[in-house]
């Protein structure tokens, strides 16, 4: 399979008032094309920064984020972002928030198949029948919901999702999980998702990568060995637990703690 997104030792710091703040420190990821990779990693490493380098918001001090063999010089249209805070528009319906992007990026859709297309997208997540309601109408599931079908509604080469899911309730959360497998299935992408949650990380993706503490590097990369719709049930075999374990593991080693007692290391 071709690489779509090759990131390649990449170096950045932030400038604050007290002098440079090194975030990134020899970061090497690949996401296959279609393929969905999970990054995990100790708070305040870098994730959030990394998801602004793939959609050409920051270009990294060294190094280089390549897209289809093409160094990124700036930002990209085809990209869609969804975070933890779904932030839609109060003033607007679902299904106009789900249009949203199309008013900002170009399309070759007329109005009927754009609408078609929200339409679409918002029964494919269970939300058929919510279109006309406003944001604070839904839960906070239900806006989560709007804003994947929000983030996929100009059909962006790479869905980016910044811990989408980790204010939800535990059950909400696994059905999400669910709505994800079910997403890609019938409109393809290629993701990259942070994750605080390493049953998520091996539930959504094919390959998880551990950032090490700030300033963060690549500390380890999982490959799973099947990717697609999986059965909640599989996370509770025997394979998932060597790999839950693994992955913690490796959480442990990149806080400088392995071999110390500290099974919460994983959350
Ligand atoms: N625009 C910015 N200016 C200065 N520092 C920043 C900026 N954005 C993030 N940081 C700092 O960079 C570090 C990494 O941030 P971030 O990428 O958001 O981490 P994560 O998403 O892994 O929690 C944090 O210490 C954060 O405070
Ligand atoms: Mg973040």
């Amino acid at each position: 399979m071709e690489n779509l997104i090759d990131i390649r030792g990449v170096r950045h710091a932030y400038r604050t008032e007290d002098g440079p703040l090194p975030v990134l420190d020899g970061l090497d990821i690949t996401v296959n094309e279609g393929g969905f990779v999970a990054v995990v990693g100790p708070s305040g490493c870098g994730k959030s920064t990394l998801t602004r380098l793939i959609a050409g918001l920051m270009i990294p001090d060294a190094g280089e984020v390549r897209v289809h063999g093409t160094p990124i010089t700036g930002p990209r249209s085809n990209v869609g972002m969804a975070f933890q805070n779904p932030v839609l528009l109060e003033w607007r319906t679902i299904l106009k928030n789900v249009l949203l992007p199309l008013e900002i990026v170009k399309t070759p859709l007329s109005r009927a198949k754009q609408e078609a297309r929200a339409r679409r997208l918002l029964s494919l997540v269970g939300l058929e029948g919510f279109e006309d309601k406003r944001p604070s109408e839904l839960s906070g599931g239900m806006r989560q919901r709007a804003s994947l079908c929000r983030a996929l509604i100009h059909q962006p080469e790479v869905l980016i999702l910044d811990e989408p899911f980790g204010a939800l309730d535990a059950f909400t959360r696994e059905d999400l999980w669910q709505t994800m497998h079910a997403l890609k299935e019938k409109e393809p992408f290629t993701g990259v998702l942070i994750t605080h949650d390493l049953r998520e990380s091996i539930f959504l993706a094919d390959r998880v990568v551990v950032l090490s503490g700030r300033p963060a590097r690549t500390q380890y990369v999982l490959d799973l060995p099947q990717a697609g719709p999986r059965d909640l049930d599989h996370l509770y075999t025997a394979e998932a637990a060597d790999m839950l374990a693994e992955l913690r593991h490796q959480i442990e080693i990149a806080q400088g703690r392995a071999g110390t007692d500290t099974p919460e290391a994983a959350q």
